[in-house]
């Protein structure tokens, strides 16, 4: 889908995020032809520097984080050319007429707050005040949104102060992942899933983020987080409102996000009991969270794995189960639906009987997989085995399913678009957090200590109880 002339203004274009993933994500859309020419990015950020320094500030990160196969010299030079650089004082006033002046005013206007949430209001504030930005401007905000219900809410309430709902883009970069928009399509545009796609049918879920990097470097942000805000509230809980909700009648913003805003608000509290809270320790040559964090009394949990249960006609009594975890086994990002057993055995077999498994693999490898019961090959008899029905994008789809678009890219595209179908609303984060704080209070008020466990393992013992507990056990992860 095409989309407008734009001026992106990049508060915050000299940082960590701007550098990784929102400039070499421009550049990517740069070159498969999807940024119009004449459309702009503009960094705007307090170091002072001209547009030749940002630059070669832009020219080295794509040197870093775009594949060589990707930077043709040509290109990136056009690119480049594209960039403008204004030194801005988001407190205070400097920098603020320059960057009106650069604004044009027939091209989409959207401003990206890669910044620290402190700074959003006073933004907002000056765009406004300046002339900037106006009623069809789009504002792009980052995680973390708040860290309970209250601070979303005063953060929902400074933007509102100058832009509409309609304008804002809260980014959950999950919600980008070419998979996670799979799981819509598989659910919705095959007739296959949805009769079974209930309680009736299906036995439980696992939702699993696990990750092999630690906190190094970002632990001052990290431990005051912990895996339950940091992944949970936001990451998780997108994968899960996106397994359950009704279908919405049409693929649009506000009828895919009233669809997840009823699902939120149908998860049970957590009891303290279908909580396990997990801390990496040295292990594999690996450091320990403590001095990652660098915070030798830290209680912060680097793991999390929950029974989570939806109170509605579709799921009551079939479990959801989260993890999530820093420094484990493996990274590997899936969701596995696991179907109940047929009700009826017409064959003797006892043994080697397995349950219907769907498995959709969001990170790496991704694709999806059916596991099914069939006839053993061969003259042996009625025996039955299990076999995978799999579907790998990256075969199936050649050179386009192994070229995914990052996140990112998607998703800024789809702020010039004016598409907010794969953004957060402010109602539903707000609800994430409502049902994240009372779960986080009740650990608090107990002193409760996150378990152990080795670096480059599956997490603490205790999360197999969890499922143990339920005669049900975790896939494995690799
Ligand atoms: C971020 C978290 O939002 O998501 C990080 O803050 C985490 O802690 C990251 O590592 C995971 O994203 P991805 O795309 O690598 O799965």
């Amino acid at each position: 889908i095409p989309v407008d002339r734009f001026d992106l203004v990049i508060f915050g274009g000299t940082g960590d995020l701007a550098r990784r993933k929102i400039l070499p994500g421009l550049y990517r859309r740069f070159l498969a032809g999807q940024m119009p020419e004449g459309s702009r990015i503009i960094g705007a950020a307090r170091t002072e520097m001209d547009r030749e320094a940002f630059r070669n500030f832009v020219a080295e990160a794509l040197d870093e984080f775009v594949a060589p196969g990707k930077r043709e010299a040509a290109v990136v030079a056009r690119f480049l050319e594209g960039l403008d650089y204004v030194a801005i004082d988001a407190r205070g006033e400097g920098g603020w007429d320059a960057l009106a002046g650069l604004m044009r005013k027939d091209v989409v206007r959207a401003f990206y707050f890669s910044v620290a949430p402190a700074l959003f209001g006073d933004i907002a504030e000056r765009l406004h005040q300046f002339g900037i930005a106006d009623g069809d401007s789009r504002i792009v905000v980052e995680k973390p949104f708040g860290r309970d219900r209250d601070s979303a809410r005063k953060l929902n309430a400074v933007l509102a102060r100058h832009f509409d709902e309609t304008q804002i883009y809260r980014i959950d970069h999950y919600l980008g992942k070419e998979t996670v928009q799979n799981l819509m399509a598989v659910r919705f545009a095959n007739i296959l899933f949805e009769p079974l796609w209930n309680a009736q049918y299906v036995d439980h879920v696992q939702i699993t983020v696990a990750e092999t990097v630690g906190v190094g470097g970002r632990g001052s942000y990290y431990d005051k987080s912990g895996a339950m805000r940091d992944m949970v509230q936001n990451h998780l809980m997108q994968l899960l409102c996106l397994i359950a909700m009704e279908p919405p009648n049409r693929f649009e913003p506000d009828a895919v996000r009233d669809e997840k805003l009823k699902v939120i608000r149908a998860l049970d509290p957590v009891a303290p009991e279908h909580i396990v809270r997990g801390q990496y320790q040295a292990g594999q040559g690996q450091p320990g969270y403590l001095a990652d964090a660098e915070n030798p009394a830290s209680r912060t949990e680097s793991y999390i794995a929950l029974k989570v249960q939806i109170s509605n006609w579709r799921w009551k009594g079939t479990p959801f189960y989260l993890r999530t975890g820093k420094r484990l086994r493996a990274r590997a990002s899936e969701i596995a639906i696991t179907f109940k057993e047929p009700p009826h055995s017409i064959f003797e077999q006892e043994e080697g009987w397995k349950e219907n498994v769907l498995v959709i693999r969001l990170q790496p490898n991704e694709g999806i997989n059916l596991k099914v019961m069939i006839k053993e090959p061969g003259p042996g008899g009625m025996r039955l085995t299990q076999v995978p029905l799999d579907m790998s994008f990256a075969e199936a789809l050649g050179e386009e399913g192994a070229d995914i678009p990052d996140a990112y890219e998607r998703l800024i595209m789809d702020v010039i678009r004016g598409n907010q179908t794969l953004f957060m609303r402010g109602d539903e984060v707000e609800a994430a957090w409502a049902w994240t704080d009372p779960i986080i209070a009740a650990w608090e008020a107990r002193g409760d200590r996150p378990k152990p466990y080795d670096a480059g393992t599956s997490g603490p013992e205790d999360a197999l109880m969890l499922l143990h507990r339920d005669g049900r056990r975790w896939r494995e992860i690799r």
